[in-house]
């Protein structure tokens, strides 16, 4: 091997090795350490015996928002299969219809699935303090949800942020998905 060539190879693997560490560097700041997350204590004992969100979240389906997992696809392709209760005599309650709620001015309209609801929470968490079990019965809107009451009580908080404004606000007036709702079909994803 002349030296040109020699060169021109150690060149490639320097760049290789660049990419690889810039690759760790994104990885790694894409879930602060709990050291300084700003929540646990870093003088902890626990800190070093508690597993680190970047060891258990980076295997799960990726997230451009939020805590940068999506935990439905995560659920529903089995990367995760929780416990849906402690006590065995416990009623887990699950339920499948959307209901699309049209009140989104020049937005497209929202899509509220149950299924993708009722996997994590039972219906007592919403009904009826925080919506009625009719639709359109509710009064929702934006400033309600940016100020963290219906679904701002959990999105932002616990679930996906409001920022994702169209993972909520999914069927466009007159689309094919919206004609699916007038003749009474439930829509999948
Ligand atoms: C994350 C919150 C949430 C959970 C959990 C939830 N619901 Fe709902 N439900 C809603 C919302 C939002 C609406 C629509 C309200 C509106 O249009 O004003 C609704 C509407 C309904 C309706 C009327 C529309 C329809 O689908 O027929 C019924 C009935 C209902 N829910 C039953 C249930 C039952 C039974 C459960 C548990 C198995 C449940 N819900 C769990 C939020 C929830
Ligand atoms: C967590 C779900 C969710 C997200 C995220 C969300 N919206 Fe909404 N939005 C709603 C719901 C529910 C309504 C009320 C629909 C109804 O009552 O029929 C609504 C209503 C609206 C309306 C109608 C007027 C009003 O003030 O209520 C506009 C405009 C709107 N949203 C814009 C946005 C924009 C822009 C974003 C992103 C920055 C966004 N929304 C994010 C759920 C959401
Ligand atoms: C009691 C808590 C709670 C309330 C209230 C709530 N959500 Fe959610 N929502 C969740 C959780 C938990 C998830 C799953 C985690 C995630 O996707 O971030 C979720 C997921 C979703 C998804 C994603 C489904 C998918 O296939 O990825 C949509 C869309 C959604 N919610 C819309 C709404 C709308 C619209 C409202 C209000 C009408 C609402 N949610 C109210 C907790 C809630």
């Amino acid at each position: 091997m002349d030296m040109w060539t020699a060169m021109a190879r150690r060149g490639a693997i320097g760049l290789l090795l660049t990419c690889a560490l810039v690759a760790v560097g994104v990885a790694a700041a894409r879930w602060l350490p709990l050291a300084n997350d700003g929540v646990h204590d870093p003088t902890s004992p626990a800190i070093g015996v508690l597993q680190e969100p970047a060891e258990a979240l980076s295997a799960l389906p990726p997230d451009s928002a939020g805590n940068q997992v999506r935990w439905v696809q995560a659920l529903d392709q089995g990367y995760i299969t929780p416990r849906s209760q402690i006590l065995a005599g416990t009623q887990v309650n699950l339920r499948a219809t959307d209901v699309l709620l049209k009140n989104t001015g020049e937005m497209p309209m929202v899509r509220f699935p149950h299924r993708q609801h009722t996997a994590w929470l039972d219906c007592t968490n919403c009904h009826d303090k925080l919506f009625e079990r009719k639709a359109g019965a509710t009064k929702i809107n934006m400033f309600l949800i940016l100020q963290g009451e219906k679904c701002g009580l959990c999105h932002g908080a616990v679930a996906f942020p409001l920022t994702e404004c169209e993972r909520c606000h999914s069927v466009p007036r007159g689309s094919e998905a919206a004609l699916a709702f007038g003749k009474g079909l439930v829509l999948e994803r």
